[in-house]
């Protein structure tokens, strides 16, 4: 049985025009009936942060950053600092995501960073986390998981509201997902690693799964254990799509 509230959060990535609006309206008028039950986030690209987050305004539906610089301001040509987000409206930020970690040379330790800016602004982070393909086939999935998560969390500061995504890189945009049985071990894992750490607070961390989630296989996805929800990247860009996976919690 699961007691958290799940969590439906879309990745925009680097999609969407300000005639995309309308697909995020759409994503808010249907959330709104989805209700309570699932709560819904969309993270759309900077350029329509604002925009998206008033359309939303008041309907529940959350939106989020895709990354941001961990200082509050400064010399830092074209970054975006977590008092912005917020000022923007945003509640979430994802930091740590596979293609900022491989592409932008993203270490642990700038993650770390990232989330304690984050969370001095008032804003929960989606810490992303997983192995590659040559990772998983040489049996060190869960070692470099275990890296990642004591690298990129910062121990003084409380993980009450931190939401963590187990994204396998090699799922990612490729039709592919691990076995049921990958996942439940890989989310086992997680959260016994965090309740080493913080003792006790574990269980109300939410574990998202991503990587491929699509209408088709989300009911199957979502219903593992220590699965509270889902990071979605293509799906998300249509609203129908989006909506069936948050009705499929
Ligand atoms: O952050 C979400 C993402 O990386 C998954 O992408 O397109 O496989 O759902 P996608």
């Amino acid at each position: 049985t699961k007691t958290l509230r799940p969590l439906i959060a879309g990745n925009w990535k680097m999609n969407g025009l300000r005639k995309d609006l309308d697909e995020i309206a759409a994503i808010r008028d249907g959330g709104v009936k989805v209700g309570g039950a699932v709560e819904i986030v969309v993270c759309p690209p900077f350029t329509l942060l604002a925009a998206a987050a008033s359309l939303c305004e008041g309907s529940g539906i959350g939106i989020g950053g895709q990354d941001c610089h961990p200082e509050k301001k400064g010399a830092f040509t074209g970054d975006i600092a977590p008092p912005m987000l917020k000022d923007c409206g945003a509640t979430y930020v994802i930091l740590g995501h596979s293609e900022r970690r491989l592409i932008h040379g993203e270490s642990d330790a700038l993650i770390r960073d990232k989330i304690k800016g984050v969370q001095a602004a008032g804003l929960a982070a989606i810490l992303c986390v997983g192995e590659t393909a040559e990772q998983r086939s040489t049996g060190q999935a869960l070692a470099v998981v275990g890296e990642q998560l004591a690298g990129s969390i910062p121990r003084d500061v409380s993980i009450e509201g931190l939401v963590i995504a187990y994204e396998p890189v090699w799922a990612i945009g490729t039709g592919l997902t691990p076995t049921a049985e990958d996942i439940a071990e890989m989310h086992g894992f997680i959260r016994a690693k965090l309740e080493e750490s913080w003792p006790g607070k574990a269980a109300t961390v939410r574990l998202l799964y991503g990587g491929s989630v699509k209408p088709s296989n989300a009911a199957k996805l979502l219903a593992i254990a220590n699965v509270d929800g889902a990071l979605i990247g293509g799906a998300s860009l249509i609203a129908a799509d989006f909506l069936a996976i948050a009705a499929a919690c």
